[in-house]
């Protein structure tokens, strides 16, 4: 547990999975002194999706820039670090290995503990950071941590003693991976996600009945390629191009491919709010905590508050940037580890790595 009386610890988190680079500091008792993020957007807009060698070389560029800044924020040394921790899975290794190396490099160097640390268990914590400096909420034991982010959708039970184990993953396409296709196919900006989130406040939900699949195997497991698929055949139905040329539609688009939208992000919440609710009675949690990219979503945030209320029951988002990737996350996790005593580890990227696991 993260305690007042850890105030003195700091730890660095370094961040490099995906496509954003990030380097932040973090007290013992969950306060973020410092959390800079730099975006690749715009490097891997023009393809559409993350290309893995152009990630590697920005991560490797911007690095040393946010180190610097981290280093700042501590007044001009990492000399008081208590550990370092940075993200070795799951993610794309070759961006991975830059933030890995370079943090065990520095625990090296102080000759301090580095944690390898599991990204998604970086999220899973996130929505218990809080901003301006105030230390951390506790967390209460078993909480549900929901992470649906770009390359995950997974419902997790957190047990006391931080025993992580899943309820249900994506057997297809991730949450956010389905804006950002459903986007593409709709010809708006990359990353979909956002896009998508404003365009569907604006359109009617109930013109376009689109299936929310579930498998009938007893799991809460998640499947969003189907609901893909609907959107573009009603996107053909309407003689949209398929898929347009990127960039030629203009915001907003006709109507009807809003209200397509506005149905599309609905089945989406309809599909991720079910399977809390049937999580929610299994395991009747004390908290429910979402993270990862799509918790920015604010059709989502809206939902789950009427949930919250409707259950008594708190739900929790990270605030601001810590949705999105981040090294106060990945600091969290390694500052969770360093305190339950767990041993620092070998620095090996893996590109796959559940956490309950
Ligand atoms: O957690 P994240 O930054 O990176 C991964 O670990 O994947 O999540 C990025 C994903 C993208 O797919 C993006 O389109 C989606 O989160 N996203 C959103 C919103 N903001 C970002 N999806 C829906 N609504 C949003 N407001
Ligand atoms: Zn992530």
């Amino acid at each position: 547990m993260v305690e007042s009386s850890f105030s003195d610890e700091l730890f660095l988190g370094l961040e490099t999975s995906c496509d954003e680079t990030s380097v932040a500091v973090l007290r013992g008792d969950g306060s973020v002194v410092s959390n800079l993020v730099s975006s690749q957007i715009a490097l891997h807009a023009p393809f559409g999706g993350v290309v893995p060698e152009i990630a590697a070389r920005a991560h490797l560029a911007v690095l040393p820039t946010l180190l610097d800044g981290a280093r700042e924020a501590l007044g001009g040394s990492f000399q008081g670090l208590t550990a370092v921790a940075a993200t070795a899975g799951p993610g794309l290794v070759g961006a991975l290995l830059v933030g890995l190396h370079a943090g065990e490099g520095i625990a090296t160097g102080l000759d301090v503990p580095f944690y390898p640390v599991n990204h998604l268990e970086g999220h899973l914590y996130s929505p218990f950071l809080r901003p301006g400096g105030e230390p951390m909420q506790t967390i209460p034991f078993p909480f549900l941590g929901v992470v649906v982010s770009g390359g995950h959708s997974a419902i997790y039970r957190v047990d006391e003693g931080f025993r992580v184990t899943r309820l249900a993953r994506t057997r297809d396409d991730a949450a956010g991976e389905a804006y950002d296709k459903v986007g593409k196919i709709c010809g708006l900006a990359y990353p979909g996600g956002p896009v998508v989130d404003a365009l569907a406040a604006t359109g009617d939900p109930a013109k376009f009945d689109l299936p929310r699949p579930r498998f009938d195997d007893g799991t809460l497991d998640f499947s969003f390629s189907g609901l893909k698929t609907a959107v573009l055949r009603r996107l053909q139905a309407m003689g949209w191009p398929s898929p347009p040329p990127k960039g030629s539609v203009e915001e907003p688009p006709p109507r009807e491919v809003v209200d397509l939208l506005a149905g599309f992000q609905e089945a989406v919440i309809d599909s991720i709010e079910t399977r809390i609710e049937e999580a929610r009675r299994k395991v009747r949690p004390r908290a429910i905590a979402i993270s990862g990219g799509v918790a920015a979503n604010r059709g989502l945030r809206s939902r789950m508050a009427s949930f919250s209320e409707r259950n008594g029951l708190p739900v929790l988002f990270p605030t601001g940037i810590l949705a999105a990737d981040n090294g106060a996350m990945i600091a969290l996790a390694g500052a969770l580890r360093y305190h339950r005593g767990l041993a620092p580890g070998p620095a090996r990227a893996v590109s796959r790595w559940d956490p309950a696991s």
